[in-house]
């Protein structure tokens, strides 16, 4: 009787414990709004292909709204989250995401959530991008607020032990976070991000800092705001050269040569530079883990009508 007792209570915290993610489904649209999906997709295909960043862009959009109060959209509200030190004048994609809510509300009318637009569309970028594709689940719902508080996003001039700290605080292990951080394959970082690297740095290839300090100068405030792309090798090309470039101390950021630099991570970030499958596979189990980071479903939040503002 109490051994029964006993697997009962270990099957309800079992149960418990995958609820969360149990309640999102790839295939929770495919009678509300069975349209949802290509909506998405075009939508995506046609925003990259007339601006490669977009994709980046996108991607980043959906991480940055993960990491604060979970995938709920509130990166999307116009004011605090946007406005943080850590998005303000960064984050770029807002309106190709209006754009693909317009369409998706044209089709079916308070369905299909911000929070899985932008979830969606963050996968379908990597796709656009010549990257690896996989099963998005979906149900997420939209948050009524959002915070100024973006403490838990990592920094760029973060440690390893600072990074896997944010990253396990999101119940992503080592492997994730080396994993995701592969999305700097694509997009590009303002000076201001990677100028301390440039300059005080000596695990940096000469020849790639000497080049860029010519857009980057010294001292702070001049340049802050000029680009280079975070994959030197191919920028707009969704590959493993991040790992490569990395080996030969080409990452742009603090936060990204730290994870090749006699770490305990060092081994993986080798493993996803020689098989370019380990890494699309680990960085999609990767994307799904992180989608599923405190997603409001249910009854919880709401369905906002625009993504910019909450329902009136
Ligand atoms: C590991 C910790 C991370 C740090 C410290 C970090 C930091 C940064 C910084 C500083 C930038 C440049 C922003 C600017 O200069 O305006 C950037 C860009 C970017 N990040 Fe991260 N990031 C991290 C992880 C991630 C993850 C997990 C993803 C997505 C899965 C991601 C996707 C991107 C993309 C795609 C861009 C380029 C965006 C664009 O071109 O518009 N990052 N990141």
């Amino acid at each position: 009787m109490a051994s029964a007792s006993c697997i009962s209570l270990l099957l309800l915290v079992a149960l418990a414990a995958t609820a969360v993610s149990a309640q999102l489904s790839p295939t929770f649209y495919d009678t509300s709004c069975p349209r949802a999906l290509d909506t998405i997709k075009s939508g995506v295909t046609a925003a990259v292909s007339s601006n490669r960043r977009m994709g980046a862009s996108l991607l980043r959009l959906h991480f940055h709204d993960c990491f604060v109060n979970g995938c709920d959209a509130s990166v999307l509200l116009s004011g605090n989250e946007q406005d943080a030190p850590a998005n303000k004048g960064s984050l770029l994609g807002f309106s190709v995401i209006d754009n693909i809510k317009t369409q998706v509300e044209a089709i079916c009318k308070q369905t299909v959530s911000c929070a899985d637009i932008l979830t969606v569309a963050a996968r379908d970028s990597v796709v656009a991008l010549g990257g690896p594709s996989w099963t998005v689940p979906l149900g997420r719902r939209d948050s009524t607020s959002a915070t100024g508080d973006t403490g838990d996003l990592p920094a760029p001039d973060s440690s390893v032990a600072q990074l896997q700290a944010a990253f396990s605080k999101k119940n992503l292990n080592t492997v994730d976070m080396v994993a995701l951080s592969g999305a700097h394959t694509i997009g590009q970082a303002q000076c201001l991000n990677f100028r301390d690297r440039l300059y005080n740095e000596t695990n940096i290839d000469t020849a790639f800092a000497t080049s860029l300090k010519a857009n980057c100068p010294r001292p702070a405030g001049s340049g802050d705001g000029s680009l280079a792309p975070l994959d030197t090798t191919t920028p707009n090309a969704f590959d493993n050269a991040y790992y490569t470039n990395l080996l030969s101390q080409k990452g742009l950021l603090h936060s990204d040569q730290v994870l090749f630099n006699n770490a305990a991570t060092d081994n993986t970030v080798r493993n996803f530079a020689s098989s370019a499958a380990a890494f699309s596979s680990a960085f999609a189990t990767a994307m799904v883990k992180m989608g599923n980071i405190q997603p409001l479903t249910g009854t919880q939040g709401q369905i906002r009508l625009s993504c910019s503002k909450v329902n009136s």
